[in-house]
């Protein structure tokens, strides 16, 4: 099966870490005493999109601004299905500015962007799978939102209960391998209540199952394009065990943006 895993192109937002910094504390990550290196988040972040490139990906950028450290972490702002753009509404006041630049960013791109009524923090919490919205609640987006969701898209969602706050995203405790018909994904059991755990091994009873240090080294914030998995290569485990399952590891390195939480996915926004 090694060479039978194919890749679809995709199309990213993505922003620039011009003005990334660790500046407030809005999850166990972040240490505004502790130094951020700003010249080797900007190399960590051109090779991420160099990575990309490379692979045959489109990637666009909106422009950054000034006062908003975590704006590169695009994929907070927004989830996007068939064209169809779910806003942000931001848990932190410090982020709530950021959803405006995005949605103008859309706009501009010449799409209608929806206001959530709710906390909702894009795919942050919201992941799709080609079928089902999974979404994530208990830090961040609420329940609430995400019966917006499934309104506004018109697809199932599947709520799941995040425990662990140092995976206080969906997307720092799962990630999609493939979507259709070979739908399968990646997660961190322990990262969900007992009772999500369940949804999860009932809804992919072949999912690749990380461990803690998997988790802690963000490995769980990657991007897969059915193919190629962009990973942090501290996630060693995990690396081999994808590997083995017939898909090409690609590491990259952005540990600079684990000092805010965040990581490959964080900063990877996908238009559909
Ligand atoms: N400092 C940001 C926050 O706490 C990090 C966001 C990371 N993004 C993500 N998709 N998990 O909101």
């Amino acid at each position: 099966m090694t060479d039978s895993r194919v890749p679809r192109r995709r199309r990213y937002l993505v922003c620039e870490p011009r003005h990334f910094a660790v500046q407030y504390a809005i999850n166990p990550w972040m240490h505004p005493d502790a130094p951020v290196d700003v010249d080797l988040a900007q190399a960590q972040w051109q090779a991420l999109i160099t990575a990309y490139r490379t692979h045959g990906h489109t990637v666009d950028t909106v422009e950054p601004a000034p006062g908003l450290p975590d704006m590169v972490f695009a994929a907070n702002s927004a989830v996007v299905v068939g064209g169809r753009v779910f806003g942000s509404l931001f848990h932190a006041p410090e982020r709530r500015p950021e959803s405006t630049h995005y949605d103008t960013w859309f706009k501009a791109a010449g799409y209608d962007v929806y206001r959530p009524e709710s906390v909702c923090e894009g795919e942050g919490d919201l992941v799709w799978t080609g079928r089902y919205v999974l979404a994530g609640t208990g830090f961040r987006t609420t329940r609430e939102a995400h019966s917006e969701v499934q309104e506004f898209f018109g697809h199932p969602v599947i709520s799941l209960t995040l425990v662990d706050p140092r995976f206080y995203h969906l997307d720092t405790a799962l990630f999609v391998l493939d979507g259709g018909h070979e739908e399968n994904i990646v997660y961190y059991p322990e990262a969900f209540s007992p009772g999500s755990r369940e949804v999860l091994a009932r809804l992919y009873p072949d999912a690749v199952l990380a461990t803690l240090d998997d988790a802690l080294a963000f490995g769980l914030n990657s991007v897969s394009d059915g193919r190629n998995v962009f990973i942090a290569p501290q996630a060693e485990a995990l690396t081999s065990a994808l590997a083995d399952r017939g898909y090409v590891p690609v590491p990259v390195d952005l540990s600079e943006f684990r000092k805010a939480g965040g990581g490959i996915k964080c900063c990877t926004q996908e238009i559909r």
